[in-house]
């Protein structure tokens, strides 16, 4: 790699919030239950303030909390202008905003633009409606294809296993790229633009500070009559021009939402969720668009110096390109836990450096069977952690990764959620596994998350990581978290980053500013840091020499 050096823009304390922002996911019904009745709610949050008060974090994003037919964790959104009547009401939003900004911390909501909900007012209208009908076109129907229509118009298949076409009763078929419940939108309507630009307001009116838009890259399409087959689809490249993802005008819808959102003061900020290549993500971070962008390759990468060390100066480049800051993400709703990954045997990678599985998914298959390293995950895991919150840009936690939980692979099938364990039996056991709700207490019938059950079972182990517990153990992982946040909040100035020799591979140091460098060790052996006085670190560091699989922050002699 190139680069030695990385100067993003001057910023400086006045820079915008989102810059070098910590930003703390919740996943509303798996935080904390106020009421009892089994499902994590608004006013669950609102009761652990105190929680991520102390974490210090700069900003909550909340996964959807809209009312949802729960085929896909609320991804599936009846009403985008409403609270879930089982996550509490309007008001309740409105005391948790006031609640959180009156300790200092930020609210983004959750957008999720490409599809509804089949039990939207737009597609039960559009199904009453039937064939050729306006109500139709908010959505994309076609007929289906064989002698008497009764195959899918395509071979597609959906993100989620299956085909991407569902049937309706008089015979058209609809798009989902996603659950069936999940109907595409079609974007070539002013109505559906229209509507979106009604939502951004309505949230940002109510004291939203930024938005989370849920896979950002699909959106519009271009479908003609004739439609290409799955074959056809893959062999096209994503530079813009491809029919289903990642097109250029997409581009288009999100510069009439930084209209609306610069219409705000201050503006509301948006993050994309785009899995795209690594060279068109530029164009969703820029300030013309969305403004900044997840990149998910620190949470793809293996515990290994050469990985993160490249992931951090392409990234570091990449946001360079489009004037924004860069995003680091270890963990979220959507993936196995990275203690647990950091846990696992690599599961080996393709020729383009790819994962050849999602990491962690046979461990899930195999019923928690294939061996895993508790301890050494959870210690690479505080190595990673610390690796990352020390690096240029914003850092997104997901909830519970300040206990170190490990992913729950202990879920009766009848108990299981996700739609992707559904669509893909024997093949994907998919994502309840990280979304089982917290454990504020070692004891109570759902260890402190409410006075009822829990939604999805918390196995036995789940007592040692509670937030009671922890907090007691001054050498817990919470408390790691608490002060590495809290003194990156003190050291933090600009965007820079300079690597610095180490002598060896498996070392990785860096310089951030006024004296603050950063070293993981990322193999077995420890590294003398020759004086250096230890300001944090995710193991002792006895006699000056951080043990292997540790990160310190330091300040050298
Ligand atoms: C995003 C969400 C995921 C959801 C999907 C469809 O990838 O993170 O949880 O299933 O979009 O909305
Ligand atoms: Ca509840």
């Amino acid at each position: 790699m190139s680069s030695v050096e990385h100067v993003t823009p001057a910023v400086t304390e006045d820079a915008p919030w989102w810059r070098q922002a910590v930003v703390y996911q919740v996943y509303p019904r798996a935080f904390a239950d106020s009421n009892g009745d089994g499902i994590g709610d608004l006013r669950g949050v609102t009761s652990r303030i105190e929680h991520l008060a102390r974490l210090g974090v700069d900003a909550v994003w909340l996964s959807p909390f809209y009312p949802s037919p729960l085929e896909d964790g609320g991804y599936d959104v009846a009403d985008y202008r409403d609270v879930d009547p089982r996550l509490g009401t309007l008001t309740d939003f409105d005391e948790m905003v006031g609640a959180l900004h009156a300790h200092g911390i930020k609210v983004v909501v959750d957008i999720v633009p490409n599809h509804t909900s089949a039990a939207h007012p737009w597609f039960v209208e559009a199904l009453a409606a039937g064939r050729g009908s306006a109500a139709r076109e908010r959505y994309i129907f076609r007929e289906g294809s064989g002698v008497d229509g009764s195959q899918p118009p395509t071979d597609w298949e959906s993100h989620f296993g299956g085909s991407a076409w569902e049937r309706v009763a008089d015979g058209q078929w609809y798009l989902h790229n996603f659950a069936v419940g999940q109907p595409d939108l079609n974007w070539h309507s002013e109505e559906v633009r229209a509507d979106f630009i009604e939502t951004i307001r309505f949230w940002s009116d109510r004291g939203a500070d930024g938005f989370r838009v849920d896979v950002a890259h699909y959106l519009t399409k271009d479908l003609g009559e004739v439609l290409p087959s799955k074959a056809e689809l893959e062999a096209l490249p994503w530079d813009g021009t491809h029919p289903l993802a990642d097109r250029d005008d997409v581009h288009e819808v999100y510069a009439t939402w930084r209209a609306v959102f610069d219409e705000y003061d201050p503006p509301r900020t948006a993050v994309a969720e785009a899995w795209v290549d690594a060279d068109r993500l530029p164009l969703y971070a820029s300030a013309e668009g969305l403004g900044q962008a997840f990149n998910f390759d620190l949470l793809e990468a293996d515990f290994d110096a050469t990985q993160f060390r490249d992931v951090v100066t392409h990234n570091l480049d990449l946001a360079a390109r489009s004037g924004s800051s860069s995003t680091w993400v270890l963990s979220n709703h959507d993936v196995v836990r990275h203690p647990t990954r950091y846990g696992l045997a690599v599961p080996g990678r393709t020729d383009d450096g790819r994962p050849l599985v999602k990491h962690g998914a046979t461990w899930l298959l195999s019923g928690g069977t294939e061996p895993l390293d508790r301890e050494g995950g959870a210690r690479r895991a505080r190595a990673a952690t610390l690796f990352a919150l020390a690096l240029p840009g914003s850092m997104y936690l997901y909830q519970g990764e300040e206990l170190g939980l490990h992913e729950v692979v202990e879920i009766p099938d009848d108990r299981r959620e996700d739609p992707t364990f559904f669509r893909n039996p024997g093949v994907d056991v998919g994502r309840d596994g990280c979304r089982v709700p917290l454990p504020w207490t070692p004891d109570g019938s759902s260890l402190g998350f409410g006075s009822g059950p829990a939604g999805l079972p918390q196995p036995g182990w789940m007592a040692d990581y509670a937030v009671s517990r922890l907090e007691e153990d001054p050498t817990s992982i919470l408390h790691l978290y608490q002060d590495a946040i809290a003194l990156r909040r003190r050291l933090l100035r600009g965007e820079e980053l300079t690597w610095r020799a180490t002598g060896r591979d498996d070392v990785v140091r860096f310089a951030r500013h006024e004296g603050w460098e950063v070293v993981t060790t990322f193999g077995r052996e420890g590294y003398d840091l020759d004086g250096a006085e230890v300001l944090l670190s995710s193991m002792p560091v006895p006699d000056g020499v951080l043990p292997g699989e540790a990160t310190a922050w330091v300040r050298p002699s």
